[in-house]
């Protein structure tokens, strides 16, 4: 049931826009299930967004293992995507034996960054029925960790677009832009039979996927490519200072969040009650 991708071809023929986000854990994946969130993206941002790394180059294949699992089994509907790391897809039999094992953890399908120098490798796990996503444009584990619109010049915009449509060619069943000029990112999907999807690459695309820190407000940092919907890092730093005045002063925990000893095992032990 959720290995199937034909509801995405469906929603693009319905013109109905995907939404992906980023899932790092169980209690988000319940969230995002709970607003019908189509795909839940176990992204190497993982990263740089919650393991302190300074690159999504640093993430290593237990890393996207362990946090694929706790996505899986706190999704009940949403489609899980997982991210292979960098150097886990450099042969098209390590793309294979690092799939399987994204999946074996719970992924419905996996996404690659790069173009036409990858086909060997997407070939490889369409051949064994694996959902393959593609992804183009700025791609952090190619191009380093400072983003950069990609596609600006007319030369730059035809390598991209020869890269999605060989992608397409191989059997990717959806394709992610990250931080294309919209024009450019709008005729690719136009010319694209699977869903594309943008990150900072405009409207008018199949859907959209965005990184859950940026749309929650968690970090400090803004981007323009995002929005916050919520301010979570003033309302979480507010509520750990809180928590810790609390406890300084004494004033938690309180007296409905002790349990007691009975009496007569107080009394048995020489244990004061009071
Ligand atoms: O890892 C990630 O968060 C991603 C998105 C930016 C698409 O790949």
């Amino acid at each position: 049931m959720h290995r199937d991708t034909d509801r995405f071809f469906a929603k693009k023929a319905r013109r109905e826009p995907i939404v992906a986000l980023t899932c790092y854990d169980a209690p988000t994946a319940r969230l995002e299930d709970a607003a019908a969130i189509d795909i839940a993206l176990v992204g190497d941002s993982v990263g740089t967004n919650l393991l302190g790394y300074a690159s999504e180059r640093d993430v290593t294949m237990e890393d996207m293992l362990h946090h694929t699992a706790a996505v899986a089994r706190g999704r009940t509907s949403a489609f899980v995507l997982a991210d292979m790391p960098y150097l886990s897809y450099d042969t098209p039999a390590h793309a294979l034996e690092n799939a399987r094992r994204l999946l074996a953890a719970g992924a419905d399908g996996v996404k690659l960054e790069s173009g036409r120098a990858i086909l060997p490798q997407v070939a490889a796990l369409r051949a064994e029925g694996i959902a393959v996503c593609g992804h183009l444009g700025y791609t952090p584990q190619t191009k380093g960790p400072r983003p950069a619109v990609a596609g600006r010049t007319a030369p730059e915009a035809r390598e991209l677009i020869a890269d999605a449509e060989a992608l397409r060619g191989a059997g990717v069943f959806m394709l992610v832009l990250e931080l294309v000029p919209e024009e450019l990112a709008r005729h690719i999907a136009g010319r694209l039979s699977c869903p594309v999807i943008g990150i900072g690459s405009g409207r008018g695309l199949d859907g959209e996927v965005q990184v859950v820190n940026d749309i929650l407000g968690l970090t400090a940092r803004t981007f323009r490519h995002a929005k916050a919907f919520a301010d979570m890092h003033a309302r979480a730093g507010a509520a750990i200072r809180a928590y810790a005045d609390a406890v300084r002063g004494r004033a938690f925990p309180e007296e409905r969040n002790a349990t007691h000893l009975a009496p007569d095992v107080a009394a048995e032990l020489g244990i004061a009650t009071e």
